[in-house]
């Protein structure tokens, strides 16, 4: 392949992005961990299985060792450690902000171009420390939650009307977490908005649900977080940069004054393209819609507050 992606932790949600971004020939993949023989491991595993699953991505694993990671041309983080039940995404914060830093400054030395999509919790915190640790433009740093709240909430708007996914949209803004912001005026089948499709109480419990999401799969799993859908909305942030498609996604971006708020990683839809960042999309909010993004960059500031407190 003529691109490289890396992804740093090769758990649940970091081999399952390498398996897609492999399978579907968007790069050469390297998996780095800080686990004895597990990348390699699991990089062998994943290369045995091409012949089979017809593509031609090679795929190799790393302990520590951030060289073959040179160059890449995008960068996944998903290292740190999972919610367990009963924690939230903010407990995970002092451990995995020393986790982030420490990873993205090796990724800064060995791939000074890339762009750094940012998977481990809490998200939006943890873009603060990766676009502090880089020292990257803000346009190569994002954070992976609106791909995968947004997928969410399709995948339950289909299951509400019985309808294809492919034919759902769904917006969700804000940070990931309970303050996230979807937008159900925004959210459409085939073009008609859900609003006109679906009941008002229903689009609450399908909102709640979408609100929800995470802490329901951990609910489920007992012993980690969701992986499948983190990795494809992952994946698919990659994509649109490798490809330099010019998607529009709701991505965790460094706001500058947009929305109205200064300084803060808040998820907006953004224009994904080879150079990361490439628009920041202004959409008209309502009043009540506003004061919920407002709310939700509140829960972001009081952690980016909490971290400079931890460390
Ligand atoms: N460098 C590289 N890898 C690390 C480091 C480090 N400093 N510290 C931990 N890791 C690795 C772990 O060894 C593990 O293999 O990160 C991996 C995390 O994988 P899992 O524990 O399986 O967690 P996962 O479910 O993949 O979630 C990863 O994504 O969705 C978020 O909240 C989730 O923050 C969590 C992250």
């Amino acid at each position: 392949m003529d691109k490289k992606a890396t992804v740093i932790g090769a758990g649940n949600v970091g081999a399952t992005a390498a398996m897609r971004l492999a399978e579907k020939e968007l790069a050469d993949v390297v998996l780095v961990d800080v686990l004895e023989g597990v990348p390699a491991g699991k990089a062998l595993d994943l290369t045995e299985a091409a012949p089979i699953e017809a593509h031609d991505s090679r795929i190799v694993g790393s302990t520590n060792d951030y060289a073959p990671a040179r160059d890449s041309d995008v960068v996944i983080i998903t290292a740190g450690i999972p919610r367990k039940p009963g924690m939230s995404r903010d407990d995970l914060l002092s451990t995995n902000m020393g986790i982030m830093e420490t990873v993205t400054r090796e990724v800064a030395q060995v791939a000074p171009q890339a762009v750094l999509i940012i998977v481990s919790n809490p998200l939006d915190a943890m873009c603060h420390v990766a676009h502090t640790a880089s020292g990257f433009p803000k346009n190569r740093v994002l954070g992976m939650a609106g791909v995968l709240d947004s997928a969410r909430f399709r995948a339950f708007i289909a299951m509400e009307l019985n309808v294809s996914v492919e034919n759902t949209h769904a917006f969700v803004l804000g940070g990931h977490g309970d303050t996230m912001v979807p937008l159900p005026r925004y959210s459409t089948v085939a073009g008609i908005p859900i609003t006109e499709l679906i009941s008002p109480e229903r689009i609450e419990a399908l909102v709640d649900r979408t609100r929800n999401g995470g802490a329901e799969i951990v609910g489920l799993l007992k012993t980690g977080s969701a992986y499948y859908a983190p990795a494809s909305a992952a994946v698919e942030m990659a994509e649109a940069v490798l490809k330099d498609k010019k998607k529009i996604l709701p991505c965790a971006a460094l706001l500058k004054g947009e929305y109205g708020i200064e300084d803060l990683f808040i998820g907006v839809p953004v224009k994904l393209g080879k150079e990361g960042v490439e628009e920041i999309i202004e959409i008209e909010l309502q009043a009540a819609e506003k004061e919920a993004l407002n709310r939700s960059a509140d829960a972001v500031r009081t952690l980016v507050a909490d971290m400079k407190r931890l460390g």
